[in-house]
């Protein structure tokens, strides 16, 4: 039976470490963040993910999953066996400030804390998001850092999970893809993953370079399908179509699909963003750069979609936000999760703000998270709360709970009865039966 450390505990490591619990597995998360250790130790979830909660704490409970926050715990986790141990490393890589690169900071201090304290020829798994080129740059340092020196083995396995499902795409995902220097790296992940592969899901071994640039090829792929998509919105308001419709048409063809094929107000969060860029800086370095120059022409489709929202709304607004009360519903970057990076509903919350409306945004799970980021606007307890006195609802994160609301209650609340769909989500026919203007990106008013 393996043990396992985790490295990073946010919502790619905490899900990893709890799931791989639910396998079996003796596994210790590690974070320097003291707080989110002393919360997880506690079996209470530092941010908020379907399912979490439950199996955070019941495996915590089951003695099977402990925190730390030392790198000494985590070198020695597995005692004499600590040889069996293997570390997966799930640190975020941020966009690095005033540029498109990413920034592999987080990581490289992983290497250069742990590799001296592993004293025994050891598996380092790396699974963050990392330019290509990273992982046999980090063997390097890892085998010149260590006691084991060059029996030191280091793999790359990238994460596809999307936030809100982690947990099912954790244990149920579509590929898992392992790339690796030497057979016993293969065969220990191999050994790691056997519960889910005996289930069927396929796993794909590549060489290090393969493996990092899958990861970067499957966000810029989503990416540009939803961009994509979003450039017919365009195209559709200046034609008077409807892009719902269109999609929908699209999507019978199984060749193109209708899974990341709804327009709106696109991407937003803590990868597809700054995983484009960083995929062209990284291409641009290695001289590919003509290869991915498309991908600035989806970020800047992606960002005019917010512009155009603001721009809809604006006019909603008789041509000026000045002394406007506007409700947002929505904060977080996609629904069910609370994670408000790169939100393009708080971009354009904030955009609205700062153009002399009276903003008031209510999220089911993040306004605590929006507030930390966004202190100027006003937080409202429940969606009817948020909509009280507003001359225009914004629908910027599609939640259930927005679609389930009965515009008839909110109708007697607000204002004005002016809704602006910018996720395609809401029932048109029901918002105009309850006597509200109802407006969506890509759709003509009167449909
Ligand atoms: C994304 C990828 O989907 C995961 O496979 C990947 O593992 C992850 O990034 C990562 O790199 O870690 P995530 O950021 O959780 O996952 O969110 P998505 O579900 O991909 O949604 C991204 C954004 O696209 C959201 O803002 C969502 O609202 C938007 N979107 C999605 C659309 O505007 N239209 C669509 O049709 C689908």
């Amino acid at each position: 039976m393996k043990r396992i450390t985790v490295i990073g505990t946010g919502y790619l490591g905490a899900v990893h470490a709890a799931s791989l619990a639910s396998l079996g597995y003796e596994v210790l998360g590690m974070d320097v963040d003291a707080e989110k250790i002393a919360a997880l130790a506690a079996g209470r979830p530092p941010f908020f993910e379907p399912g979490f909660d439950e199996l955070l704490s019941e495996q915590v409970a089951s003695g099977r999953l402990t925190f730390t926050n030392s790198y000494a715990d985590v070198a020695a986790f597995g005692g004499d066996d600590r040889a069996n141990t293997v570390h997966f490393v799930c640190v975020n890589t941020p966009q690095r400030k005033g540029e498109y690169a990413a920034d592999t900071a987080y990581i490289d201090s992983v290497i250069d804390n742990l590799a001296p304290l592993l004293d025994v020829p050891t598996l380092v798994i790396g699974k963050s998001t990392v330019p290509a080129g990273t992982a046999a740059r980090l063997t390097s340092r890892l085998r010149a850092l260590s006691p084991a020196g060059d029996e030191m083995r280091l793999a790359w396995n990238p994460e596809f999970l999307r936030e809100g499902y982690a947990i099912e795409d954790t244990l149920r995902p579509d590929r898992l893809v392992i790339g690796v220097q030497d057979e016993e790296s293969e065969a220990a992940l191999r050994d790691v993953y056997k519960p889910l592969t005996d289930t069927g899901i396929p796993l794909l071994v590549t060489d290090l370079a393969t493996s990092e640039l899958v990861k970067a090829a499957a966000n810029a792929f989503l990416s540009t399908k939803i961009s994509f998509i979003n450039a017919m919105a365009e195209v559709c308001e200046a034609a008077g179509a409807d892009v719902m419709l269109l999609s929908k048409a699209l999507s019978f063809d199984p060749r193109i699909g209708g899974r990341f094929l709804v327009p709106g107000l696109g991407f937003g969060g803590g990868c597809l963003p700054k995983d484009i860029r960083a995929f062209m800086a990284r291409a641009g370095e290695l001289g590919a750069d003509q290869a991915l120059a498309f991908l600035k022409e989806v970020d800047a489709i992606n960002m005019r979609r917010r512009a155009r929202t603001i721009d809809l709304a604006r006019e909603q607004c008789n041509g000026s936000f000045l002394g406007k009360r506007i409700a947002v519903w929505g904060a977080a970057f996609k629904p069910d999760t609370d994670d408000v990076r790169d939100s393009p509903a708080l971009n354009v919350a904030a955009s609205i703000l700062l153009q002399g409306a009276q903003v008031t945004v209510y999220d089911p799970k993040a306004n605590d998270t929006a507030a930390k980021n966004f202190p100027t606007l006003n937080y409202a307890d429940s969606a009817l709360e948020a909509a009280r006195g507003a001359n225009l609802i914004l629908h910027l994160t599609e939640w259930r709970e927005f679609r389930e609301l009965d515009p008839n209650a909110v109708a007697e609340v607000v204002a004005e009865r002016r809704v602006l769909d910018g996720r395609n989500a809401l029932d048109s026919d029901l918002w105009r039966a309850a006597g509200f203007i109802y407006r969506a990106l890509g759709r003509p008013s009167a449909v």
